[in-house]
This record gives C-alpha cells, sequence and structure tokens, in this order.
C-alpha cells in the first residue's frame, strides 16, 4: 500500500508539474463518465472517436510493443473487466492481457475556473486501477493511465499518440487537437458549452 501511495504521489505531482499547478479536480458526471464539470464550464469527450474503444500502439516498459484499447466509458470489448478504461496486450501473441486503468475511480484534473476562456488549454484524466488483494504483487492494481489532452488549434482532427509506459506501470496517452471536447464559446452568440470534435460546434452546456 505504501508503495502504490508513493507510486501515485509521484504521478500526481508529474501531472501537476505538467500543468503548471494550475490543475484542480474536476466535478465528472454522475451518468456520463466521458464528462467532467469546471466552474459553469464542461468538457466532454464523448465524441472524441465515432467509436469507442480507441486503438493505439506503442511501447510497454523495457522492450516489447503493445496494443492499448481506450474507451472512456469502459467496454474495451478486450479486457474482460467492463469497468477497464485501458487495455494492454503485447503484438506478439501473448494472450495476456492487461487492466492499466480504471473507469470508476478516475480523476480530473483540469481548470476549475474560466476555461472556456483558456486559449490552448490543457487536462488530464488519470485512470487508476481499482485495489483489491494487497498481497498481489504482480502488477494488478497498481497500473495507471494518464490521458493528456492539449488544445492545438493548428490540429484539424484529434491526433492520438501512445506515449509508452513509464517505470512501475504507469502508462500515458496524448490527445492533441483543435476540438477535443474542451470548454469553449461560440464567438457569435456567446453561448458556452464544450467544442464537440465530430461537428467542430460548440455544443451548450446542459447538466
Ligand atoms: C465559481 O465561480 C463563481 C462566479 O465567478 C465564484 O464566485 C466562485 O468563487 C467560484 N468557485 C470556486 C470554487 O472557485
Ligand atoms: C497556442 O498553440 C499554438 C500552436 O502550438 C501556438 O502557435 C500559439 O502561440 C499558442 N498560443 C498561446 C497563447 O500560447
Ligand atoms: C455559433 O452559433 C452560430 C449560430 O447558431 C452557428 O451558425 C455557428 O456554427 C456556431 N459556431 C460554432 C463554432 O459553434
Amino acid at each position: 500500500m505504501f508503495q502504490v501511495y508513493i507510486i501515485l504521489s509521484y504521478i500526481l505531482i508529474n501531472t501537476f508539474q505538467t500543468n503548471l499547478c494550475s490543475a484542480s479536480l474536476l466535478l465528472v458526471d454522475h451518468k456520463n463518465p466521458c464528462r467532467a464539470y469546471g466552474n459553469a464550464s464542461v468538457y466532454d469527450i464523448t465524441n472524441l472517436v465515432k467509436e469507442w474503444p480507441i486503438t493505439l500502439q506503442g511501447p510497454g516498459f523495457g522492450a516489447g510493443e503493445y496494443n492499448y484499447w481506450w474507451s472512456c466509458a469502459g467496454k474495451t470489448q478486450y479486457c474482460e473487466d467492463i469497468d477497464t478504461a485501458v487495455c494492454q496486450q503485447r503484438i506478439d501473441g501473448s494472450p495476456v492481457r492487461f487492466n492499466t486503468g480504471n473507469v470508476s475511480p478516475q480523476l480530473w484534473f483540469g481548470l476549475f475556473n474560466g476555461a472556456a476562456f483558456q486559449t490552448n488549454l490543457t487536462w488530464d484524466i488519470m485512470y487508476p486501477n481499482l485495489q483489491s488483494d494487497p498481497k498481489l504483487i504482480d502488477g494488478t492494481g497498481i497500473r495507471v493511465t494518464v490521458v493528456h489532452f492539449i488544445v492545438d488549434p493548428n490540429i484539424e482532427k484529434p491526433l492520438f499518440t501512445m506515449n509508452g509506459e513509464n517505470k512501475y506501470t504507469e502508462y500515458s496517452i496524448t490527445v492533441r487537437g483543435k476540438c477535443i471536447g474542451q470548454p469553449a464559446v461560440n464567438q457569435t452568440t456567446f453561448v458556452q458549452g464544450y467544442c464537440d470534435p465530430q461537428t467542430g460546434q460548440v455544443v451548450p452546456a446542459h447538466h
């Protein structure tokens, strides 16, 4: 448990550093795990892709290439546990699949106040594993995936990068794009909402 605590602290510190210490916890929607709220703002990645999961390839720790399947609402279709947010499997045909992060304990870190007016906004979602038996030392319960979101006005369509695995089973993915579900304002109507990745339109926020 102590070790896990140290690992999580390390990741939290990294998360805060990449966000230049400006991140707060956001409030995850009770019905839609792909959506979270700041103060009068909404982050919604439901339509980041037409069909979940997102399939990515990238390195694991040490040698080896892996497939990763990420689904913000769970049901990756690859890991058995439907609460899995990210599922990992070696490309070379090994049948073992790892749950590298759960949906239900997810934490969103972002700008709580004024996000809709921020240029080049960034935020993170952290998916830690649910922990069961602390006697298991095979990696069960200690995996965690962090997804970094970077709003970049020069990238038309959402771009996904699997950054791979850091020491001690921390995985990371980066999402870049002009419209990746971030809080946004319609410059004509001044209606506030989020930028829908499928249409590029600002969709008004309804709680
Ligand atoms: C939320 O926004 C309101 C209005 O701007 C502000 O008064 C309040 O302090 C904010 N809440 C937090 C927790 O920052
Ligand atoms: C936002 O990001 C773009 C692309 O990376 C960059 O050209 C621009 O200078 C950034 N704007 C601000 C205000 O940082
Ligand atoms: C803003 O609202 C106007 C009027 O409803 C609409 O035509 C336009 O497409 C909207 N723009 C965005 C980026 O949502």
